[in-house]
């Protein structure tokens, strides 16, 4: 059966969603993804008061393309009146809806009453919901954590509470808030507020899902109705298409050759440029090299040269040379690479 997010939002039989993560999933790094199958994306984390304020940054995050659908923009603040207005805003974006952060761990977050520290005052986190649920016309859904620390894992009342203010469905990463990343991720949670019967929305599950072996056992094992990737698809957006092409055929696809992570990586490089402009573009392109070659023996020398350019022709240059260089690299598919 479908999955289904609202009235109008069909994701298919199990999707595959990129995780929204600050400084990442923008819209170059969304392209790439979105070329290799992912099946949902969202924004980066998007401060309602910047939107309030109408800061620059924050409203550039709004920038979402019609090939991206369907895409959430997703907002996080402690404050529920400016919560209440950025849906508003956002709702004029024209996103296919909107999801609210309760997860970011991070201190100038966290401890300033927005993201996961909303765990901790669940009667404020339904009330902020809510809020934001009757200021659009759009889904709302959450992504959360498991709670805020080991004595406060109070997701699976979180679910039912959200559930009864309207959200659409819910993430939930696989850590207390307290863990950050540390760990390893535990779905036994996400499991037991996927069989709540009262619960009737999709829940995705999320946190250190790396290779197509464990999606495919995570999903037999703990029920969800959907995975989330974050962090393993940083340099590796094929992570999306072996997992959908190993669901669909039971088989293995093999990884990408070095002329295909390339092209990608130019790709990204290209997207990054139009929208970010070429100074931007290119200096945020940096962190993003050596994930793509990752796995690729003596590749340092070529990073070197990558970051060091500022002329984004030579970039093109280089990532050609590095094709012919490596050519006689396998390819490696996920689980192995990473
Ligand atoms: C660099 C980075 C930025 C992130 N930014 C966000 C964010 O903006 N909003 C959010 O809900 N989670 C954010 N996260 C958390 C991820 O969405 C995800 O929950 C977490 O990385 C666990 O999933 P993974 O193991 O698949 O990476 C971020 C994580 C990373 C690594």
């Amino acid at each position: 059966m479908a999955v289904k997010i609202g009235e109008h939002i069909d994701l298919g039989k199990f999707p595959l969603l990129l995780a929204p993560m600050e400084d990442v999933s923008d819209p170059p790094f969304r392209y790439v993804c979105k070329q290799n199958g992912v099946d949902m994306m969202y924004t980066e984390f998007i401060s309602s008061e910047g939107l309030i304020r109408d800061a620059a940054k924050s409203k550039q995050k709004l920038d979402i393309f019609e090939y991206e659908r369907p895409i959430g923009i997703q907002i996080f603040g402690s404050d529920i009146e400016s919560m209440r207005q950025s849906a508003e805003i956002c709702t004029l974006a024209h996103p296919d809806l909107i999801d609210i952060n309760y997860g970011c761990p991070v201190k100038n977050v966290a401890c300033r009453g927005a993201g996961a520290s909303l765990l901790q005052d669940i009667d404020k986190m339904v009330a902020m919901t809510k809020a934001v649920v009757d200021a659009t016309t759009l889904p709302v859904t959450v992504k959360t954590r498991l709670g805020w620390d080991d004595n406060t894992k109070n997701v699976y009342e979180v679910a039912e509470r959200l559930q009864d203010v309207g959200i659409k469905a819910l993430s939930i990463h696989g850590r207390t808030r307290a863990q950050m990343y540390k760990g390893q991720a535990d779905w036994r949670m996400i499991r037991d507020v996927k069989r709540n019967p009262r619960i009737q929305i999709p829940i995705f599950g999320n946190g250190d899902v790396d290779s197509v072996e464990k999606a495919a056992a995570w999903r037999m094992e703990y029920e969800v109705d959907g995975i989330m990737i974050g962090r393993a698809s940083i340099g590796y957006p094929w992570i999306f298409r072996e997992i959908k092409h190993f669901f669909e055929t039971g088989e293995h696809l093999e990884g990408p050759t070095i002329d295909e992570r390339v092209e990608v990586c130019k790709t990204h490089l290209i997207k990054s440029i139009e929208w970010k402009g070429d100074k931007t573009g290119i200096f945020e392109m940096r962190r993003h090299y050596a994930n793509y070659f990752k796995g690729i023996p003596n590749f340092k020398e070529y990073r070197t040269k990558l970051v060091g350019l500022g002329d984004h022709n030579e970039i093109l240059e280089v990532l050609e040379e590095i094709k012919e260089r490596f050519k006689m690299h396998t390819r490696t598919r996920s689980s192995i690479y990473r």
